[in-house]
């Protein structure tokens, strides 16, 4: 079996964004495409002999022709052992598992995560290193850097076996190892949770709940162990079958895509608890009767009662949020007397921390929350620590949240996006905003005082490197806080991202929806941001 070298014309357009490289499906299916990101991935990794690669995605269309070709590649760069899913699946927090309990060198996870699948939605590529945790920024800026200057791609001269069927089969000079992709996953979730006490909650009568894994890959994890092990009703999953192209739906856990659980809670008859993931299974939604838990809540509510939780009965050790989520888990951490760190959006700044043992708990507002347990966002953790903390308390979701705010104060939050923008204007907008903060400081605006703004730059505190423009913020009297940043997962154009957030101490009004607490907060963004003017748009597309 031979390596063969295929000359190509290095790609310009290969900079991994907030979560690798992301494009149109029909971009990476170009011959050539696939091939030459993952030969920079490769050269940067440089593996040694004996290194192990794990692989694997999300099934959306392209997934398991472009695993095959990861296998072919990997093995042809000097990997010896390629790690893959069966049926080339596995969500996204369980390859990050899998990497760590397997000391292997790193993964390749194939998917886009939330985006649409299929020929005309999107595809995408991240690399993870031996830690389990994406790629940190020196890494991506080497891969982006070596894949200008490509001059060509090794890949092995031969069929990868057949990913369906579990076993290992010699290719090459190594070994290609199709693995059942769940069960060590469930065994992870069961030593980090108390499966008893979720168990007697499951099957208390008239406890119903269910769970919506959109087509995506979080449906066989989700059925082992929320039916299997933990003994909710058949049905309890629902469109568990991961499908090429999530059965024509948008895998992203929004009230808006999930039109049946929707239904469900804020119906009539609402059921007592029921989450989402995303296509890959790193974001979660939590809904209670009629009662969205907004991410940033999660986060706190989970810190507050991790002593419920079998692995954080000791106590956190810290917590962190990337900058545009809401500060709801600040006040937490503030009495529980720990660390707490703002990041930059996107996993990859809290693995260093996760690493380093600074943190224990971390979360964005992109409906993402995680541990220490592995290096990855994980939907099915969250879900599972909601039910912990349910069996646990007692209490209903609403219960909960409730409680929260009348202890902590609580923290009105919502993210408008203005999607469909071009590059060069949203950048412009941008910079605008950074000239605006130069001088912002002492301007009242619809009844607010700026305070203070900036532009955020972050340095890690364990490594030292340092980011820069990562959004610009600006902080408002009375308590309120707007952060504007640009998208980095898009496959095309730009979308603005504008995060809105006020405190509301826990003797004031706590009960309010988060469009009319935050009325006058979005108008001081409108005025100091000048949208209409700079981008011509008087709405954003999406409020979430
Ligand atoms: C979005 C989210 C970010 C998350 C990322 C990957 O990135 O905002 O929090 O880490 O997806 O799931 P963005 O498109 O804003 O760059
Ligand atoms: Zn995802």
């Amino acid at each position: 079996m031979s390596v063969q070298t295929i000359r190509i014309d290095p790609w310009q357009d290969q900079e991994p964004g907030t979560s690798g490289l992301r494009k149109s499906t029909r971009d990476f299916m170009r011959p050539g495409y696939l091939e030459a990101f993952l030969q920079a991935v490769f050269d940067e990794a440089a593996p040694a002999d004996g290194d192990a690669l794990v692989v694997g995605g999300d099934g959306r269309f392209f997934c398991r022709e472009a695993a095959e070709t990861v296998v072919r590649m990997a093995l042809a760069n000097g990997f010896s052992r390629v790690i893959v899913g069966q049926d080339a699946l596995i969500s996204t927090p369980a390859a990050s598992a899998l990497i760590r309990r397997r000391g292997a060198k790193g993964g390749v996870i194939l998917s886009a995560s939330h985006n649409p699948g299929g020929p005309d939605g999107d595809f995408g590529v991240k690399y993870n290193t031996e830690t389990g945790g994406p790629a940190p920024t020196t890494f991506t800026a080497g891969v982006f850097a070596r894949s200008k200057a490509l001059e060509g791609y090794r890949i092995l001269e031969a069929t990868a076996p057949d990913l369906s069927v579990i076993g290992e089969t010699r290719m090459g000079d190594g070994i290609v190892e199709v693995i059942d992709p769940i069960t060590d996953y469930a065994d992870l979730m069961e030593t980090v949770f108390d499966f008893d006490a979720i168990r007697s909650l499951i099957s208390q009568p008239g406890f119903r709940m269910a769970f919506d894994a959109m087509n995506a890959v979080t449906g066989p994890y989700a059925t082992e162990i929320l039916e299997r092990r933990l003994g909710a009703p058949a049905g309890t999953v629902m469109r568990g079958r991961p499908l090429p192209d999530f059965g024509g739906g948008h895998p992203d856990p929004h009230p808006d895509h999930t039109p049946e659980l929707t239904a469900r809670m804020f119906g009539t008859d609402p059921l007592d608890f029921a989450a989402a993931s995303d296509g890959d299974g790193d974001r979660n939604m939590i809904l209670g009767p009629v009662t969205i838990v907004s991410p940033g809540d999660s986060l706190a509510i989970l810190a507050a009662h991790a002593d419920v939780v079998p692995r954080y009965r000791d106590g956190l050790k810290g917590l962190a949020r990337s900058l545009p989520t809401s500060r709801a888990a600040d006040r937490v951490a503030e009495a529980l007397g720990i660390e707490m760190h703002q990041t930059p959006t996107g996993w990859k700044f809290f693995t260093n921390l996760l690493d380093a043992g600074r943190i224990t708990l971390c979360g964005e507002e992109s409906f993402g929350t995680g541990s220490d347990h592995v290096r990855e966002k994980d939907g099915l953790w969250a879900v599972l620590f909601w039910l912990n903390v349910l069996a646990a308390t007692g209490k209903g979701v609403g219960e909960v949240v409730a409680g929260h705010w009348s202890r902590f104060g609580r923290d009105y939050y919502q993210r408008h996006d203005y999607e469909g923008l071009e590059v060069e204007p949203a950048q412009a907008f941008m910079q605008g905003l950074r000239d605006m903060a130069d001088g912002a400081a002492g301007r009242t605006v619809a009844g607010y005082a700026v305070q203070s703004a900036e532009d955020f730059a972050y340095t890690d505190p364990v490594d030292g490197t340092t980011v820069t423009k990562q959004g610009v913020t600006v902080h408002l009297s009375p308590d309120a806080r707007i952060t504007w940043r640009l998208s980095g997962t898009g496959s095309s154009g730009a979308t603005l991202r504008v995060y809105l957030e006020r405190f509301e101490d826990p003797a004031g009004d706590l009960h309010q929806t988060p469009g009319q607490a935050l009325e006058a907060v979005a108008e001081v963004a409108r005025v100091l941001s000048d949208i209409e003017a700079r981008l011509g748009r008087t709405a954003p597309s999406v409020i979430t």
